[in-house]
């Protein structure tokens, strides 16, 4: 018999183990490991601390803020103070999972030394732990500027959502040979210029497989297949929580809108019969205080 004493990590009674920190190393190891890698949106305290206590690698504050919760019509509108902001947010809900702030259109887009300085913001005054940017070939000089700051850079190629105009609408990329030839050429940059994973969005199934067959960083696609080594979505999408229907690739997992509107009916249901609030739902004064005062109204609502 051992007489070495069961170690309480290893014993009978271990406690549970804890999930671990997530960060941009751990999550390329995911890739050399073949296992899977997960990452959704949230834009405030409360949606990054559940999708954190849910368990996914990384929470993405994308820039789809601003037409999930701030309401426009695209992301090209939304700033960086307004970004920063529910960073810092997000921030104070996520404990294990990698936070990576969205840098939203116009912030490294005029020059290398205001981008770079946008970047170092996210980190310094919101805790984000990476920054995400849009664009392959050309941004490659300016991932190695970041990195060289510190920030470590996630890279978005294919449909990117800043690119509308120049896009002429939102399409599906990489349909023709020239086109796949670019984003090949696009993956391969971003890769040797150093980010720690790259989105793929909406670019078909193949041209996604043989990017992530060809890059060292993990790929995580939106709209890109299967093949990718992990998948990102739109928190709002999965909880059904949007007003224009959802694209192909999105699935929902709830109605949450109904069911926000289901509340709200029952709340203004019950205030206007009288049935909110209860007795046992007020603060009533101490029996003394009541004696001790006249003219206490003691009035009694008839329910119904
Ligand atoms: O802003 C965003 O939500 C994104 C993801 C869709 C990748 O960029």
């Amino acid at each position: 018999m051992s007489l070495t004493p069961m170690s309480p990590a290893s014993g009978p009674h271990a406690a549970p183990s804890q999930p671990k920190k997530k960060t941009t190393h751990s999550v390329r190891e995911k890739k050399s490991r073949g296992e899977i890698i997960t990452c959704l949106t949230a834009y405030d305290y409360w949606s990054a601390r559940l999708v954190d206590e849910a368990g996914v690698d990384m929470v993405l504050v994308g820039d789809s803020l601003a037409q999930v919760v701030l309401g426009h019509e695209n992301t090209m509108s939304v700033t960086v103070d307004e970004m920063l902001h529910h960073t810092r947010a997000a921030r104070r809900g996520v404990e294990n999972a990698l936070l990576i702030a969205d840098m939203p259109y116009g912030s490294y887009h005029s020059g290398r030394r205001k981008a770079v300085a946008n970047a170092v913001r996210f980190v310094k005054e919101a805790g984000a732990e990476a920054v995400k940017l849009e664009g392959g070939e050309k941004r490659a000089e300016l991932v190695r500027a970041m990195l060289d700051a510190e920030v470590p850079v996630m890279g978005h190629i294919g449909l990117t959502p800043q690119s509308l105009h120049a896009m002429g609408g939102y399409k599906v990329q990489g349909k023709t040979s020239a086109a796949v030839d670019q984003l090949m050429r696009d993956a391969a940059a971003l890769d040797h210029a150093g980010v720690f994973a790259m989105v793929l969005e909406g670019i078909p199934a193949e041209v996604a497989a043989m990017i992530t067959a060809q890059v060292g960083c993990p790929t995580i696609g939106i709209g890109a297949g299967a093949d990718c080594d992990g998948q990102v979505l739109v928190l709002h999408d999965i909880l059904g929580l949007t007003f224009t229907p959802p694209a192909k690739f999105v699935r929902k997992y709830a109605d949450v809108a109904e069911i926000v509107r289901d509340a709200a009916k029952g709340f203004i249901h019950d205030v206007e019969t009288h049935a909110y609030p209860t007795e046992t739902e007020s603060y009533h004064l101490p029996r003394e205080t009541q004696a001790a005062m006249k003219n206490v109204i003691t009035k009694k609502r008839h329910v119904g």
